[in-house]
């Protein structure tokens, strides 16, 4: 009989959770719910206390009428009026101008009434919903205000983009070194918390029949695709200052391709993975000119297209961008990872708005068996593909060859399929569940480290130093499409092209097991 009283505790350490920008489109969407569902679980005990923090005036009443209102609305859970009423109690306001030091001083005294209520044993969870320009004042505001002298931990939450080069990267890290140390910073990459993301560890390092392929020898490529279908919708500002290079590939995507491409570490600690996770980023093959650029890099824009039957306007119509705008909503690459594993093993990898389905998907292709002496020149065989469906499908499939039934010497590609999402449905946690419960619990593996930050705006600077000069390409494509033609031509040049994702129809295919189909 299970012993009840011995069951290890699943709840984070109490803590006072402090929401910088808890007025905001994050905290409404995505980190309001994500507390609920983890309250639901008993992963966050009683504990605790949540303090909203917003330049706005609000009373507490308002504050989690909000709360309320954005958990119906976005939370994978049903909001129970008496499980409501318990977490409501949490979560309190204070208007606060991030600028004043005053106003922190102020904070301090309501974190000391917050631990008495709560009994909170001093941890400090600091979530920065907020512009990256701000996180050195707050930060600063946090330390002189007092609220780090605390018996308990501290930590920084902290939101992409983490500056806007690598330049403007390092300033802001040393503006945060000077309050925090790098252990208590936590900088969220929310594809990071994604299900399918930390699954890649697993499926790489707890199978016997992956590893010891993956390498040079039995990869021919590898496509890691992040198609959106929006737009930039109301983000028109920021985006266009941005660009899909600085939005989706100095992270998400590199992030992406770092846990495909890393060697497997020694321990499974958070350090150790990094540690493999940003030698990978060091290994990647730095463009050493604008030409390699050109060859290697496509930069695109949306045009008026149509989706679905429904007409769209291009890039440059869009609220609050600018009418002439270069900024690129597509980006392809063809990127080498330089090292013993990887040498000659094409990446590509391709992020953009407006594109025809949502999907992320990393596709790896085999390359084909050396000899086939059943079929020898009389078939093509299709090669072996493993799929990682990230989202919104979570999911693996696999593609292999197999006689064709009743048919004699006739080889087709059939599909074995894993769906996770169709097992679990919308029940799977959501990236920002598992991230605050995780820098809650001091777990840092899903968060980026300082060094990867760095590497990786290193790598994508070259790309945008190169974009800088007038002359260089901006391709254009119609919304509703998959992007610039030219993309499909540097996979064709290397004699391969892009496997249909997920949502595009595939041709040939039976699926023989776990199918959603
Ligand atoms: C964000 C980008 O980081 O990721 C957005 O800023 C993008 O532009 C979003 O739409 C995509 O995330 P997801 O989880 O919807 O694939």
């Amino acid at each position: 009989m299970t012993d009840v009283s011995k069951q290890e505790s699943i709840a984070a350490a109490g803590a006072v959770y402090y929401l910088f920008g808890a007025t905001g489109d994050l905290a409404r969407r995505k980190l309001f719910p994500a507390l609920f569902s983890l309250y639901k679980e008993g992963k966050l005990a009683e504990d605790f206390a949540v303090v909203g923090l917003a330049r706005r005036p609000r009373t507490n009443e308002q504050f989690r009428e909000d709360v309320h209102e954005s958990i119906k609305e976005f939370c994978r859970y049903k909001v129970d009026d008496a499980l409501w009423s318990k977490f409501a109690e949490h979560f309190v306001y204070m208007p606060l101008d991030i600028n004043n030091v005053e106003g922190f001083r102020e904070l301090k005294g309501l974190t000391e009434q917050l631990d008495a209520k709560f009994g909170i044993p001093g941890n400090r969870l600091f979530y920065l919903a907020l512009a990256p320009d701000l996180f050195g004042p707050v930060s600063f505001n946090l330390r002189d205000g007092g609220l780090l002298e605390t018996q308990g931990w501290s930590r920084l939450v902290i939101e992409k983009p983490f500056g806007y080069d690598l330049e403007s990267a390092r300033k802001l890290n040393k503006q945060l070194n000077q309050v925090f140390q790098e252990e208590q910073i936590y900088r969220i990459d929310h594809y990071l918390g994604k299900e399918m993301v930390q699954n890649i560890q697993v499926l790489r390092f707890s199978n016997a029949f992956f590893e010891p392929l993956w390498n040079n020898k039995h990869i021919a490529n590898v496509q890691i695709t992040l198609a959106e279908t929006v737009g930039v919708e109301e983000r028109g500002g920021y985006y266009d200052k941005s660009g899909a290079l600085r939005d989706m590939v100095q992270n998400h995507l590199l992030q992406m391709l770092s846990m495909i491409a890393m060697e497997p570490p020694s321990r499974l600690h958070p350090e150790d993975i990094r540690d493999e996770k940003v030698k990978a980023l060091r290994s990647l093959r730095p463009f050493a000119t604008d030409e390699e650029v050109a060859r290697n890099v496509v930069r695109g824009q949306y045009t008026a297209g149509a989706l679905k039957g429904k007409d769209l306007t291009g890039y440059r119509e869009e609220d609050s961008v600018n009418p002439e705008s270069k900024t690129e909503t597509y980006v392809g690459a063809r990127v080498f990872v330089d090292n013993f594993r990887w040498a000659g093993v094409p990446f590509y990898i391709r992020t953009g708005k407006r594109l025809p389905v949502k999907t992320t998907e990393v596709v790896i292709e085999f390359k084909n068996v050396p000899d086939n002496v059943l079929f020898a020149n009389r078939h093509d065989l299709s090669p072996n593909l493993l799929v990682i469906r990230v989202n919104p499908m979570e999911g693996i499939y696999i593609k292999i060859n197999a006689k064709k039934p009743g048919v004699d010497n006739v080889i087709q590609p059939v599909s074995m399929e894993f769906c996770q999402s169709c097992q679990i449905g919308i029940n799977t946690p959501e990236a920002y569940e598992r991230l605050i419960y995780d820098a809650a619990r001091g777990e840092s593996t899903y968060f980026t480290r300082w060094d990867e930050v760095a590497q990786a705006w290193a790598f994508v600077d070259r790309m945008a130093q190169a974009w800088r000069e007038d002359n260089s390409e901006l391709h254009t494509y119609a919304a509703g499409s998959w992007g610039p033609a030219r993309m499909d031509e540097m996979l064709e040049e290397d004699g391969f092209f892009w496997w249909p994702v997920n949502g595009q129809e595939e041709d040939n295919v039976i699926w023989i097991s776990g199918s959603s189909k």
